[in-house]
């Protein structure tokens, strides 16, 4: 009987001793004691209803992360004795990211942008469904973006983003986009690419990245970059047509209801022309275009689109253009002719008045 109370005697210390006070930021012995019970695998807790959370927590995964120097209670600040009562709330990143911290953290304004961001603000009106800091880059797991690990890392961020965007993510997926970023291509878009990180807007908002008339500014990131044409072997030189387009000259007017390249391309599901599920695959034209213009067959956009008249695959387009190219040139010239005949006329008749005299 003894024995087992002198055994037992050291855990219960360790329990009902209150904390010892901080001496410096995070510098107490907490870790351990915090670790008596979340540190057993089946840590459990059952709350109301039989449904049990895990409170098991992983000290590895936490030396690993970029938060190995820190203690559990400077990100759970509101545990202060122990045992702690009740659910400790959820953890503020921001008690040490933010520009001029001393913590070390890096000098970001990431928490501004995410205050001002369509994720913050919902937050802060208390939608529970918005993601905080941790629904983005984990908790005790938190890695540098460039590290594959990291959850917001290129290649795990659509993922990441469709915890909670179902249906986009089920779209991206199999996306040309998509499914170039699964194999590990850095030149093609994830979800931050087209929408930013911490500053994400809804698409309705006039400074959002992807309001109607700034699509054509991000997909120019990468399509405008004869670079890129060249290593994935697209032909046309999609950006100068558009903008040089009825559509594309409308939209720089401020017209919303032209069409800019997601309207033709679709936005979480572009394909190339060739796949069948391509809404500019020809078999797609007459639903595509057909929005706007109704009575679109498949050979509407034959030749109208992404055409540049500067180059002889355009057939006709580049003729006609090229006719009336040199049309203007000899008209300029007849023109030029005329005024300087016309000087040469005048200048003559002046000096013969003027030896009259
Ligand atoms: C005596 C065992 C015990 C010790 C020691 C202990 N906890 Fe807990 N902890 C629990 C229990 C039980 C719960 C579930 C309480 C609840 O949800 O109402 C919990 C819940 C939590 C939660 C919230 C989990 C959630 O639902 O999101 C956090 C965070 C937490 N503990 C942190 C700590 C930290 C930090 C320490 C050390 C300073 C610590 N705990 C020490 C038993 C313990
Ligand atoms: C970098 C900050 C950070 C540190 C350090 C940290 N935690 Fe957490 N912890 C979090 C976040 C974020 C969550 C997710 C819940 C939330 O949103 O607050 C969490 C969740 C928990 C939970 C709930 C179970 C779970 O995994 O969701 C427990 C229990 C917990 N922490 C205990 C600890 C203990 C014990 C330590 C020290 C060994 C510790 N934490 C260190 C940030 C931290
Ligand atoms: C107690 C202060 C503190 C808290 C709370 C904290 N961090 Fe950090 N964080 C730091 C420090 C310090 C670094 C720099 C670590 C280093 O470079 O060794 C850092 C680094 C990072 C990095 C890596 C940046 C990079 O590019 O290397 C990310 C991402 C990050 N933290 C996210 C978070 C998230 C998400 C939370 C909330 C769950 C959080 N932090 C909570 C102090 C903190
Ligand atoms: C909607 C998801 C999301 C949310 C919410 C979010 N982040 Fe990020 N964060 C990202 C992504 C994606 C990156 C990666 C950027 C990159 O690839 O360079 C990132 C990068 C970072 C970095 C590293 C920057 C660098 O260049 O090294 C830090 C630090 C950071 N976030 C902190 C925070 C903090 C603090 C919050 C909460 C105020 C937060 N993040 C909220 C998605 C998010
Ligand atoms: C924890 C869940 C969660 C995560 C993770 C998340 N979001 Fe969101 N997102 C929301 C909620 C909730 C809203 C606001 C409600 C709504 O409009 O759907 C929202 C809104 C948006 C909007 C505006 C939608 C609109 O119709 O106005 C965009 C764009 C967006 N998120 C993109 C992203 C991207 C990109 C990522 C990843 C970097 C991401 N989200 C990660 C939950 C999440
Ligand atoms: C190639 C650029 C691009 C990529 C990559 C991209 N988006 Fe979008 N996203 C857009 C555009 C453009 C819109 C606006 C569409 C509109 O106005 O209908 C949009 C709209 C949205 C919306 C709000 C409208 C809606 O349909 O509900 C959400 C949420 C969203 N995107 C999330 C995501 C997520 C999550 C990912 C990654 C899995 C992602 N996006 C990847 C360009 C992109
Ligand atoms: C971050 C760079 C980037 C952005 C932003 C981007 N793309 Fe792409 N896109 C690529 C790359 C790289 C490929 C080639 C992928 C491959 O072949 O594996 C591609 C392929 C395509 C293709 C298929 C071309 C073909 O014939 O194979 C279309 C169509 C396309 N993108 C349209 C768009 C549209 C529309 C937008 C804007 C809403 C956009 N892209 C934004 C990088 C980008
Ligand atoms: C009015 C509808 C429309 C608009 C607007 C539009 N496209 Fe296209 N796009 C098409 C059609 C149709 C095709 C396939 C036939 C062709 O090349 O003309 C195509 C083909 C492409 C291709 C593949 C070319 C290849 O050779 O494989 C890319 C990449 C592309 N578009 C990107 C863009 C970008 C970027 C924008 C915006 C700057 C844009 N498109 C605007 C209809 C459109
Ligand atoms: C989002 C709506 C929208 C979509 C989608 C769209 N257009 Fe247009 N387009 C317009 C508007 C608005 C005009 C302005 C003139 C008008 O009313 O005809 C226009 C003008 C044009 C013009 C020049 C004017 C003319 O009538 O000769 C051509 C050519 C054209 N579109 C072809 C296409 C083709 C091909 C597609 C499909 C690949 C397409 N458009 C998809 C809205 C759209």
């Amino acid at each position: 009987m003894k024995w087992r109370v002198a055994a037992l005697f050291p855990l219960i210390l360790i329990l009902f001793l209150p904390l010892a006070p901080k001496t410096s930021q995070g510098e107490w012995v907490g870790q351990s004691r915090c670790l008596v019970c979340h540190g057993k695998r089946e840590y459990r807790f059952y709350k109301k209803g039989g449904y049990a959370k895990n409170l098991y927590v992983s000290l590895e995964e936490l030396r690993a992360s970029v938060h190995k120097e820190k203690f559990c209670s400077d990100c759970h600040t509101d545990v202060v004795e122990l045992p702690h009562r009740g659910t400790p709330s959820r953890v503020s990143c921001t008690t040490c990211h933010y520009k001029g911290n001393p913590e070390g953290a890096p000098q970001l304004d990431a928490y501004l942008e995410y205050e001002r961001s369509i994720h913050g603000l919902e937050a802060k009106e208390g939608n529970p469904d918005a993601p905080l800091c941790q629904d983005c880059h984990g908790s005790h797991n938190v890695r540098p973006p460039e590290d594959p690990l990291s959850t917001v890392n290129k290649r795990n961020v659509a993922r990441t983003c469709g915890k909670c965007h179902i249906d986009i993510y089920a779209e991206f997926r199999t996306s040309i986009h998509g499914v170039a970023v699964a194999r590990g291509v850095e030149d093609a878009p994830s979800c931050p690419d087209c929408h930013g990180e911490h500053n994400i807007l809804e698409p309705t908002n006039p400074e959002s990245t992807v309001y109607p008339s700034h699509v054509p500014t991000q997909c120019s990131k990468c399509h405008a970059r004869e670079a890129i044409r060249e290593k994935y072997g697209i032909k046309a030189e999609p950006v100068k047509t558009y903008r040089e387009s009825f559509h594309g000259v409308a939209i720089e007017f401020g017209a919303r209801t032209v069409a800019n390249c997601a309207s033709c391309h679709g936005t979480h599901d572009i394909r190339p022309p060739e796949d069948p599920l391509s809404s500019v695959n020809p078999e797609n034209i007459p639903k595509t275009c057909g929005k706007c213009h109704p009575g679109a067959t498949p050979k509407f956009a034959e030749g109208k689109i992404h055409i540049d008249p500067t180059k002889k695959e355009a057939g006709a387009v580049y003729y006609v253009a090229s006719f009336f190219k040199y049309l203007t040139i000899t008209t300029m010239l007849g023109l030029i002719c005329h005024i300087l005949l016309d000087l040469y006329g005048r200048v003559r008749r002046m000096r013969r008045k003027e030896r009259m005299r």
